[in-house]
């Protein structure tokens, strides 16, 4: 296949109504300030790759904040300016937000690995991204519109699948884009060149200069994307495990519990929320080299810290395996998680996995027939014993055993006041 001068037909026909409007309009106002301005990053990337992106990034040859102004006094909206000098977001009245970038030098400090050859403003902006398949803009001024510069070749890259860096120092100057290479590697299903691949693995030891934010950042992302197994097996791989004290022989085992979670996520969808998930995964490797405390230095939220808490309380349970009744399983396990549960049986593959599924889902909206005030009510003493007549109580509604208040008042006279 030839290479690709010229996308204006592309955009036409990929991006939204919207998004096509927006960007004739920067290039009216770029035309009109003279200044040369760019679509540049994951959107240009996502074009040729036929994905759906809307995110626009602009970059221009001059200074990015008198562009963010010059778009809100043709178009309104306003301007918010950012701390690094020369950055801007233009947000548009309707409320989308518009990063403008500058690609003038002086602004900068000048990184080490920016090599001795003259580039162009442009193509410096460029040589600073992650990948070459990141490293491509497309021109907005109405002249040249949708042509492209791809100075680094991240057509071809595209073409052949592969993740490259532009120079040898990528991964020093940034470690958290060792990550990103797995995430586009599992998204797109492109690999690392050798190169790539040998600087990643040469440079992970710097993942522990990283504060646990940005590598839970990071890890939100990776897990979200769609084979959490694959991702799990491939930072083995690259040693990224193995600078946080797991042992190099849990791979296997974490890639087979993670394949399990994925399944029980999916067939059973369980109900409880997926906002923790890329947390689970994470957890798998410390999980199965029984380092679980390491794990608690990425533990930012309460939420996550109770999962870590019931995981670990959970792993010490005995008897689980032989339960045959959902309701029984209350009795283990009513102060435990949703999401720690299902942690624990894709470890354990375990035979009674349909019940603890139907005691989950039965879980969530169980009917509360009779509370201690009931209880006293009907002439009981109250005292410590309470709970465990509600805690049976709870267990035979949960087994269907009774379906209504009426019942459960015949069941409590029955069983508690002979
Ligand atoms: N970038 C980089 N180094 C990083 C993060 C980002 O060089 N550590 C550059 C990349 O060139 C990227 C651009 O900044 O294209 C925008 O970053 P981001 O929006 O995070 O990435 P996208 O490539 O747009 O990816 P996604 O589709 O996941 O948003």
């Amino acid at each position: 296949r030839p290479d690709i001068k010229n996308l204006k037909e592309e955009m036409e026909k990929q991006l939204p109504e919207s998004t096509n409007s927006l960007l004739t309009d920067i290039s009216r106002t770029a035309e009109r300030a003279d200044m040369r301005v760019y679509l540049i990053g994951g959107i240009v990337r996502d074009l040729f790759l036929e994905r759906p992106n809307d995110d626009i990034d602009i970059v221009v040859e001059g200074n990015g904040i008198d562009f963010a102004e010059h778009l809100r006094t043709d178009y309104g909206g306003s301007v918010k300016m950012h701390e690094t000098f020369g950055t801007a977001s233009w947000i548009h009245p309707s409320g989308l937000y518009i990063d403008v970038t500058s690609a003038r030098l002086e602004y900068y400090e000048r990184p080490a690995s920016l090599p001795d050859v003259e580039l162009s403003t442009l193509s410096e902006d460029l040589y600073r991204r992650d990948f070459t398949i990141n490293s491509m803009a497309l021109c907005l001024n109405p002249e040249v519109f949708g042509d492209l510069v791809d100075p680094f070749n991240g057509q071809a890259d595209l073409r052949s699948k592969t993740i490259k860096v532009l120079h040898n120092l990528s991964f020093i100057d940034d470690p958290t884009r060792i990550l990103r290479a797995v995430r586009f590697e599992t998204r797109f299903d492109f690999l690392m060149d050798k190169q790539t691949e040998s600087l990643a693995l040469n440079s992970m030891a710097r993942m522990r200069d990283l504060s646990a934010h940005r590598i839970v950042e990071e890890m939100k992302r990776l897990f979200k994307d769609e084979d959490p197994p694959g991702t799990i097996k491939r930072l083995f791989k690259l040693t990224f495990w193995q600078q946080f004290g797991v042992d190099d022989g849990s791979a296997e085992q974490s890639y087979i519990h993670a394949g399990q979670l994925k399944m029980f996520y999916e067939i059973h969808k369980p109900p409880a929320g997926q906002k923790a998930r890329w947390f689970n995964y994470f957890a798998i490797p410390f999980f199965t080299s029984k380092k679980m405390y390491l794990m608690s230095q990425f533990s930012l939220t309460k939420r996550n810290n109770k999962f870590l808490q019931d995981i670990r309380n959970l792993s010490d349970m005995e008897g689980v395996e032989r339960i045959r009744e959902p309701g029984e399983f209350h009795r283990f396990l009513k102060h435990y998680e949703d999401e720690a549960i299902i942690f624990m049986i894709a470890k354990e593959n375990m035979e009674n996995e349909d019940i603890i599924t139907s005691y989950l889902k039965r879980r969530i909206d169980m009917p509360i027939f009779l509370t201690g005030e009931d209880l006293i009510r009907e002439g009981m003493k109250p005292g410590p014993h309470f709970r465990g007549i509600l805690l049976d109580l709870e267990v035979a509604v949960l087994n269907g055993e009774i379906n209504s208040r009426d019942e459960a008042v015949e069941w409590l006279h029955e069983n508690h006041m002979k």
